[in-house]
């Protein structure tokens, strides 16, 4: 029997497959320091549970609106908006399993097969296999590495537009390079959505994931909130990975057609989740705090562990938990030239666990330099230290 053919186009998250590598090398009694997936170890916000446990209990174990319940629809349009200092109803939200599958329903409702669609790369590669998938083309667009850290390259995404273009997926708050766009880039990316007409798709999963200063959301600009759909997620501000509650917020005509794709696929979110949620959003903030205090130790840690490495210099960013060090001159130095091997080697020398380039979309043509990606989000400052002490010896060594 002859499966779809389709299929050849869909992609997948590689990550998970370093996961998978990384458990098997831990089976065989080694101890990994686990820097390869964006999943938090940190415990959900104790507030959420008792909710979580109480909405069960109080029956809220049946089906409910499959547009997400009332409320908080109503709590995230309300904390979403005064966030980005905008006004969304809550018939501008719909709730989702998840940020994930935002990006799928977006394209979903917004883009014809043969569009064209523009997304970063590296970026998350879910953008990637959804556009494919569903018949787009995908156009990746770079990052320039500056002092300062990454920034977009603007007159490529400029370069790169044409009749068939579509639709703009941002991801501010960069997954895997960590990139937050000054106002400055922000402001000029807008211009060229209104200019070209694009949807925009702002995948701001990591808005909440800041260590200083409030983020900003490209659709507060003027032009922009009609063509922004945002991709809103509990996952990583709640530490709630697994919990799978998120939400797309924006017009009303994208989000009935999200709200019909919901009672297509999954009926609706899970019940008592959504209920556990409405007093936590927008509500008592200490839980997440204390969540960003204990990531950005681990930033720090990362961080100086990776500068104390002979040939990486790296900037801490300001969002996510994520870094993406240059280590072309470790490449050179170990007389690599596929950066594969240098993840399978540091694995079985050192038990660092971590991410390549290759992860997040596949290579653009003429890519000179060589990146991999760390997520602290996963494991202790002192196995941080630890690691990043092995893998010091393990690069600095020919
Ligand atoms: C950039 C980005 N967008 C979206 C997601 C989806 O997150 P979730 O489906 O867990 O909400 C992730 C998860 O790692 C991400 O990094």
């Amino acid at each position: 029997m002859k499966l779809a053919k389709q299929l050849q186009k869909l992609g997948t998250e590689t990550a998970f497959a370093v996961a998978a590598a990384a458990a098997e090398w831990s089976a065989k009694g080694n101890k990994i320091y686990p820097f390869h997936l964006g999943d938090i170890n940190i415990a959900t916000p104790g507030n959420i549970v008792e909710a979580a446990f109480k909405a069960i209990a109080d029956g809220y174990t049946g089906y409910c609106p499959g547009a997400g319940i009332p409320e908080l629809r109503a709590a995230i349009a309300a904390d979403v908006g005064a966030k980005r200092q905008l006004s969304y109803s809550a018939e501008d939200v719909s709730i989702q399993p998840g940020g994930k599958p935002v990006i799928g329903k977006f394209l979903a409702a917004v883009m014809n097969p043969g569009d064209e669609v523009l997304y970063p790369n590296p970026g998350y590669p879910i953008y990637e296999s959804q556009i494919e998938y569903q018949g787009g083309i995908a156009v990746p667009y770079g990052y320039i590495e500056t002092a300062a850290g990454f920034a977009m390259e603007l007159d490529a995404i400029e370069y790169a537009i044409n009749p068939r273009t579509r639709v703009l997926i941002y991801n501010n708050f960069q997954n895997p390079n960590g990139a937050q766009s000054s106002p400055s880039e922000m402001e000029q990316l807008a211009q060229l959505a209104i200019k070209y007409d694009l949807w925009v798709l702002s995948d701001e999963a990591y808005f909440e994931i800041q260590y200083g200063g409030q983020a900003e959301s490209i659709a507060s600009i003027p032009g922009m909130q009609e063509r922004t759909v945002i991709l809103y997620t509990c996952s990583k501000r709640f530490a709630m990975t697994g919990w799978r509650l998120g939400a797309a917020i924006g017009p009303q005509s994208v989000i009935d057609v999200f709200n019909k794709l919901n009672t297509n696929i999954e009926s609706c979110t899970t019940h008592f989740i959504q209920r556990a949620m409405v007093d936590a959003i927008g509500g008592d903030t200490s839980g997440p705090d204390a969540i960003i205090d204990i990531l950005r130790q681990r930033r720090d840690a990362a961080v100086a562990g990776l500068n104390a490495i002979s040939g990486i210099s790296i900037q801490a960013p300001n969002s996510t938990f994520y870094l993406f060090p240059n280590v072309t001159r470790v490449m050179e130095r170990k007389g690599f030239t596929d950066i594969t091997r240098l993840m399978e080697e540091a694995l079985t020398r050192t038990n660092v666990s971590f991410c390549t380039r290759n992860h997040f979309g596949r290579t653009i043509e003429n890519e000179k330099n060589h990146y991999i990606r760390f997520a602290y989000s996963g494991i202790e400052v002192e196995d941080i230290e630890e690691g990043m002490a092995k893998l010091k010896s393990y690069f600095e060594s020919k």
